[in-house]
């Protein structure tokens, strides 16, 4: 009897997948929208900026309790043609929103007076992926040197799901590729956008409509990819990795989100904890991606959490909703 309990002991020590203490759940924040949002960035506890289908861009600077609408003017072109996949903002005043679309629908919008450096990308031109970058906040654009590139895989493609298929993190940068098989990750060896390029294989399985959809990376060593197959939504086998060597290799998780994810971020202050959304639900690991566990089963596109412990999430049929996680 001893030694059995001293095993049961070790078993449940040694393969319990580590929870969090609390159960969370979303809170959903209406927006009177009725648009995908795809695109989502929230300045701090406060204000966000989320971007989508019809020309859509809404922005709350109460946590949510009201939304105001502020699209571009489209004047000779139907708003209806565009999708703002991704928005990065800056402040409550300034924001830079890509549309994709066919030929010049394609395009990046920006505020007044926006700050800084930018980094966006699309899909590979005569074989590699191409970036693009900004040093004054959005106003101008210039393609990057694709010299150290690796050359992309027939086929091969970037997700613009959530808008994290690129990544900028602790002065390194990140690609994530589907199309593929296994769904690649590429990733800088130094702090430049235009130096050192170099790819991995994840292991998340890609295909047609598969790959690695999103990924983040907390620090220049760890990191943390979701993916999976958009068009088998629930199907969970090989949808997250993770890295510790600065995306040089990957792992798969012991246990994997329950579906398909679009979408994954750290949460700030918290060395191990991050949370995944896609159309089938939502997940949580505290353990730096190892074992995810499940948050609830509603549809989102993108997921960032901020420095207050929330999370804010957005999806199809205007949903945007706000997820707690202190005292966990
Ligand atoms: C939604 O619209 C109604 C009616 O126009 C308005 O009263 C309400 O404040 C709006 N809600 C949000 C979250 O903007
Ligand atoms: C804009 O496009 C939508 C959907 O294609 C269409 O229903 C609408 O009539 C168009 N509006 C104008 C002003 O062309
Ligand atoms: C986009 O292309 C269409 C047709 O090719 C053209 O009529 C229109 O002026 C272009 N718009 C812009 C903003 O370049
Ligand atoms: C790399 O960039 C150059 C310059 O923009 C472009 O002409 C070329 O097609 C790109 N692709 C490859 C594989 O070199
Ligand atoms: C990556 O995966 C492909 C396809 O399975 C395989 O051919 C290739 O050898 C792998 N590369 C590495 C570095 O493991
Ligand atoms: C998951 O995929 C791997 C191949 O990547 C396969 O060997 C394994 O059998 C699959 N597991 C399930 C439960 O489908
Ligand atoms: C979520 O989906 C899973 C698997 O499909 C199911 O077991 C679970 O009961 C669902 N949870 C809720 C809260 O609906």
């Amino acid at each position: 009897m001893k030694t059995l309990a001293i095993l049961f002991s070790i078993a449940s020590f040694t393969f319990a997948h580590p929870k969090p203490t609390k159960p969370l759940s979303w809170t959903l924040t209406p927006t009177n929208s009725t648009q995908q949002f795809r695109g989502l960035s929230p300045v701090d506890e406060k204000v966000l900026w989320v971007s989508g289908t019809s020309g859509t861009i809404l922005r709350t600077s109460n946590s949510g309790r009201t939304w105001v609408d502020v699209s571009p003017q489209f004047v000779s072109e139907n708003a209806s043609d565009f999708q703002f996949r991704d928005i990065q903002a800056f402040s409550k005043k300034n924001a830079v929103a890509l549309s994709i679309g066919e030929g010049n629908l394609s395009r990046i919008y920006k505020t007044d007076n926006g700050e800084g450096h930018g980094v966006a990308m699309s899909d590979p031109v005569d074989g590699k992926f191409r970036l693009l970058e900004t040093w004054d906040g959005g106003a101008h654009w210039s393609i990057v040197s694709n010299k150290t590139m690796p050359p992309a895989l027939d086929g091969e493609f970037g997700f613009a799901a959530s808008g994290t298929c690129i990544e900028a993190a602790a002065g390194r940068w990140y690609i994530a590729s589907g199309g593929v098989d296994p769904g690649r990750i590429f990733y800088t060896t130094s702090d430049s956008v235009s130096h050192g390029w170099q790819v991995a294989n994840s292991s998340i399985s890609g295909g047609a409509a598969a790959g690695v959809f999103s990924v983040r990376f907390r620090d220049t060593r760890h990191g943390i990819a979701v993916g999976g197959d958009y068009e088998q939504p629930t199907a969970s086998n090989n949808t997250a990795s993770w890295s510790n060597d600065g995306g040089v290799s990957w792992r798969k998780a012991d246990s994997f989100p329950r579906g398909y994810r679009s979408g994954v971020s750290w949460v700030p202050g918290r060395r191990q904890t991050a949370v995944a959304v896609g159309t089938s639900g939502s997940d949580v690991t505290i353990d730096g991606g190892r074992n995810w566990v499940p948050i609830g089963n509603g549809t989102f596109d993108a997921v960032e959490c901020v420095e207050s412990d929330v999370c804010w999430a957005s999806g199809s049929g205007g949903r945007v909703a706000k997820l707690d996680l202190r005292g966990l």
